[in-house]
């Protein structure tokens, strides 16, 4: 069976102020009570076709992960915790290490980030199962796709695959290109935007990974090889794990990959990763706008307003989002929605 692999520590930056620090977006329980974190959880419950899953976090967010498993009733294979945060790779690294010594390096990893919002239907399954055979003949498999708009917050993948076919070999990878470039690349056609959802055996993505960042993969070795037990899981060596280098595996990994493949993926898929993300999820209004919490508009389409304190009243705008907590609150014009982490930045600098 295929053994989930789940990465909940990221910080949700661009989804300020309403994800914090201390509770960041997976975990928030919004859209009906459950959150991003449980809602991926029972995606992969299935004991049919899946083994308890691995989380991957940071050690701050141990208690968020255990009550939010054991909320819905859902028991993990292990948890693994970050004493700081090294990006996608090391933690995938570690996942895939820690599941290579237990179950033996062709254990089937399927990767799942938990901040996305996925249907699962005949077409979920259908990609499920061309990934994992993709992943049985030594691909490094991700799901791709069909882009809309030119999103720079998207990996690019170019490959001749089609929607409803199996997998083809990626031909490039482009994580986050600039905006001429995702323009250029929509207006020609024949890309997907990469799901950050991926699906290889440990040994194929340990020792690719060993290929092409030896670096992180030594340093997560290490901080595994003097980890803590705690229950359920282990917490890594803080002064190893903190030597891996900070990159993410869209640009350690399936930039620089020979053996990437893509799987066309026809379901529904939302990265709710910034304010336009939740817009473009949403329902809009007859104005195109999506609100919630006290707000007052008047003349103002294409936005997102939400507040959950204080009432937001806008007038004559379009195309923004506003977005107020009790102590903060954030406006931009959708389209730079994505740049919210950098104020986030400022702030900690300034503070
Ligand atoms: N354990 C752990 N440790 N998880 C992490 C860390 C970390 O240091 N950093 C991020 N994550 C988790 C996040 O919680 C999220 O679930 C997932 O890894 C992806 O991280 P994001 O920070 O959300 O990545 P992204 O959205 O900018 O880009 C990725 O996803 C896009 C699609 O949503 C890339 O894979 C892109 O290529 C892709 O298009
Ligand atoms: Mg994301």
């Amino acid at each position: 069976n295929i053994l989930p692999v789940i990465l909940a520590g990221g910080q949700g930056t661009r989804l300020w102020p309403m994800s914090r620090a201390d509770m960041p977006k997976q975990f928030l329980p919004w859209m009906g009570g459950t959150s991003l974190f449980q809602r991926t959880l029972l995606r992969v419950s299935n004991a049919a076709r899946y083994r308890r899953p691995i989380v991957v976090t940071h050690a701050d967010y141990a208690a968020l992960v255990k009550e939010s498993a054991a909320q819905i009733g859902l028991p993990l294979e292990a948890i693994l915790l970050e004493p700081v945060a090294r990006n996608t790779t090391a933690a995938i690294v570690a996942a895939a290490e820690y599941a290579s010594t237990r179950f033996g390096p062709n254990i089937a990893l399927h990767v799942v980030p938990s901040d996305h919002d996925v249907e699962v239907n005949q077409a979920y399954w259908q990609a499920n199962d061309a990934a994992l055979e993709a992943a049985r003949q030594g691909g490094l498999v991700t799901f791709g796709i069909q882009p809309t708009t030119p999103e720079t917050g998207y990996g690019y993948i170019k490959a001749p695959a089609q929607v409803g076919t199996s997998a083809s070999r990626i031909e490039l990878f482009v994580e986050k290109p600039t905006a001429e470039r995702a323009s250029s690349m929509l207006a020609e056609g024949g890309h997907f935007w990469n799901s950050g959802m991926f699906m290889f055996e440990a040994g194929t993505f340990l020792a690719e990974a060993d290929a092409l960042s030896p670096d992180v993969t030594s340093s997560v070795r290490r901080a595994i090889a003097k980890s803590t037990a705690i229950s359920g899981g282990l917490v890594f060596d803080e002064d190893e794990f903190a030597q891996a280098p900070n990159i993410s595996i869209d640009y350690a990994i399936f930039e620089k990959t020979s053996k990437g493949v893509v799987v066309a993926a026809a379901h529904g898929w939302a990265d709710l990763g910034s304010w336009d993300g939740v817009w473009k999820t949403n329902a809009h209004d007859a104005s195109e706008n999506f609100i919630q919490g006290e707000v007052t508009l008047d003349e103002v389409t294409g936005s997102i307003v939400v507040t959950d304190h204080a009432h937001i009243a806008v007038h004559g705008l379009t195309d923004i989002a506003v977005v107020a907590t009790r102590d903060a609150i954030v406006v931009t014009p959708r389209s730079m929605a994505q740049k919210v982490s950098h104020i986030v930045q400022l702030l900690r600098d300034n503070t």
